[in-house]
């Protein structure tokens, strides 16, 4: 009898609470979160009280830092990327989302939960398989794969007919669908579709072409702390307002612009034009304190278990438990992972000048070329390439050269 809708206050949503109201005769309650998209929440609230919903039953949240704090940045301490090249900001945006609307389902005494997301998408997923880790008898209502809305012109229809406003620019057919966030926005569908077409500028929209960008470098240095960063040229900011802050740096540089055509979950293929400034920057600061500071094994044993992890946010399955095994880990691996990173920000590329830790492993008197006086023995190396090839020897002598089988 209860619904806590996830509400972005757009044409879609809306008309997803005027459906929960006439199909289901629930109660709706919505709830709108800000993580950074950039978007106003005021018109949402208005919006919700225009169709009807009561003032006790509008929520509305400032998520940005729990966004970044307790899901961006351990996600970036694993250098999280699905396919080898999203940093999946989408993925990790939708668990939050999950978690705090069951919270208010709880609060409020609602046994239902819907959202926005089709049929089609790996979003239903994400958000389901979150919802029912956290309250495993909820009810899920998913409109997209239950209404006869179908067509935009359908759907268009319905809001006319329940008197729900129409934006001017919502009444041709959009030109893609777009997901944002303080990690990254993401545009897919439509006029994308066609993955040999370069997709138009007007996709765009957080970062400028980086062949407008400075034909100077912008040169920044990141602090690091047990893996997260803390401080950008010395000085310290919470957790979003960094993220914020490589946003703006990523932005005026042309920086994180990603074309591409990934597996979705349910088993198609999508194509997704990708922006993330500011992740793209820390991605790579976070790798080159990583690689002064980590043990060769622990890095390399991390970097094998990367791919796995990341398929899991991208799946949806942060609230699972080897989800948090794997992070535990990565978590463990971060202690030593402290320091200053410096980088040129260049025309759509990070590049690195500089690293610095005080808990860095890198040794110059052990790797000098110039005399070590005594660090390093040469000789040691000999045996340790010797039985290092004993077995190919060995399968040589037995006919087997350079490592017939
Ligand atoms: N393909 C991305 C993901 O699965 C983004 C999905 C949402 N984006 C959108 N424009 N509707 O994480
Ligand atoms: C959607 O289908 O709602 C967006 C795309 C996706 O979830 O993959």
């Amino acid at each position: 009898k209860k619904v806590v809708l996830a509400y972005s206050g757009g044409l879609d949503t809306s008309v997803i609470l005027k459906w929960l109201q006439t199909t289901y005769q629930c109660e709706v309650v919505t709830f709108t979160a800000d993580l950074g998209q950039g978007e106003e929440l005021g018109p949402a609230r208005d919006k919700a009280r225009l169709l009807g919903i009561k003032e006790e039953n509008i929520f509305i949240d400032d998520l940005r830092e729990e966004f970044t704090r307790d899901f961006v940045f351990p996600m970036f301490r694993a250098n999280a990327l699905y396919e080898g090249q999203y940093l999946l900001g989408t993925s990790i945006a939708r668990p939050l989302i999950a978690k705090r609307q069951i919270e208010i389902a709880e609060q409020v005494g609602a046994d239902a939960v819907s959202h926005g997301a089709t049929g089609k998408g790996n979003d239903q997923v994400r958000f389901e398989i979150g919802y029912y880790s956290l309250k495993p008898d909820v009810k899920v209502i998913a409109p997209w794969r239950e209404w006869d809305l179908t067509s935009r012109t359908r759907l268009l229809e319905f809001a006319e007919a329940n008197q729900i406003p129409i934006a001017k620019d919502k009444r041709g057919e959009a030109p893609f669908s777009v997901d944002a966030n303080l990690l990254h926005s993401s545009s897919e569908g439509k006029i994308l579709e066609e993955p040999w077409d370069e997709p138009p500028e007007i996709v765009w929209q957080r970062t400028i072409r980086p062949e407008d960008a400075p034909d100077v470098a912008t040169e920044i240095t990141i602090e690091f702390e047990r893996g997260d960063a803390v401080a950008i040229n010395g000085e310290r900011m919470s957790p979003a307002t960094l993220l914020t802050k490589l946003n703006e740096l990523g932005k005026a540089n042309g920086i994180g612009r990603l074309d591409l055509v990934e597996n979705r979950f349910v088993g198609m293929k999508s194509r997704g034009c990708y922006e993330t400034p500011g992740g793209t920057i820390l991605y790579v600061a976070h790798r080159a304190i990583e690689s002064i500071t980590l043990d060769r094994e622990v890095a390399h044993l991390k970097d094998s278990l990367m791919p796995k992890y990341a398929e899991l946010i991208y799946n949806g399955f942060w609230f699972a438990p080897e989800r948090r095994m794997i992070q535990a880990m990565v978590d463990e691996s971060q202690k030593s992972v402290n320091g200053t990173v410096r980088l040129k920000l260049y025309k759509g590329n990070t590049i690195v000048t500089g690293r610095q830790s005080p808990d860095s492993l890198y040794s110059m008197k052990h790797v000098t070329f110039e005399d070590d006086q005594g660090a390093y023995d040469q000789f040691d190396a000999q045996g340790f390439i010797k039985l290092n090839a004993l077995r190919l020897r060995l399968g040589a002598m037995a006919g087997r050269k350079g490592g017939a089988v």
